[in-house]
């Protein structure tokens, strides 16, 4: 099936089976290796984009069926000269990530919570990243880098 998909402002010509997931099209066709894949269903969040700025999980959803959404993933969260993001940033800053298998999945969950609600509480944080999963248990520096780009984008 033929289709076009819109990623980090982009569009592709892609040929693939309609219900290829967007996680195998951004990974092996496009040769985006944000999104990771864990559970294969939906459950870890590991597979997180943007779909329109909303949090997608791309393991499960059909490239297909989003054709004519802008997709974003962590590739195209950095500035154009390749400047890391201030959510990458304050990751770094907090070591929020041990195996960081789960990171780029937490940050664009943060970046959807955070565009908005740009000054979120601890429990919002909490709230908007419940459903990604760390088995690392880096939970608590996460939020803290959260906290630290929200502070950051307030200045
Ligand atoms: Fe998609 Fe786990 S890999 S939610």
């Amino acid at each position: 099936m033929a289709f076009t998909l819109t990623v980090n402002g982009a569009t592709h010509s892609i040929d693939t089976d309609e219900d290829t997931p967007l996680l195998y099209v951004l990974r092996d066709e496009l040769g985006l290796n944000g999104a990771k894949y864990g559970c294969g269903v939906g459950q870890c969040g590991a597979c997180t984009v943007l779909s329109d700025g909303a949090p997608l999980r791309s393991c499960f959803v059909p490239a297909a069926s989003l054709s004519g959404r802008a997709i974003t993933t962590l590739e195209g969260l950095r500035a154009p000269d390749g400047t890391p993001h201030p959510l990458q940033r304050a990751f770094l800053a907090e070591q929020a990530g041990q195996c960081a298998y789960c990171i780029p999945g937490m940050i664009l969950a943060a970046e959807a919570l955070l565009r908005e609600k740009p000054a979120p509480t601890e429990a919002e944080i909490r709230t908007a990243l419940d459903a990604n999963l760390c088995r690392c248990g880096s939970h608590n520096r996460i939020v803290r880098a959260i906290q630290r780009a929200a502070a950051e984008r307030q200045r």
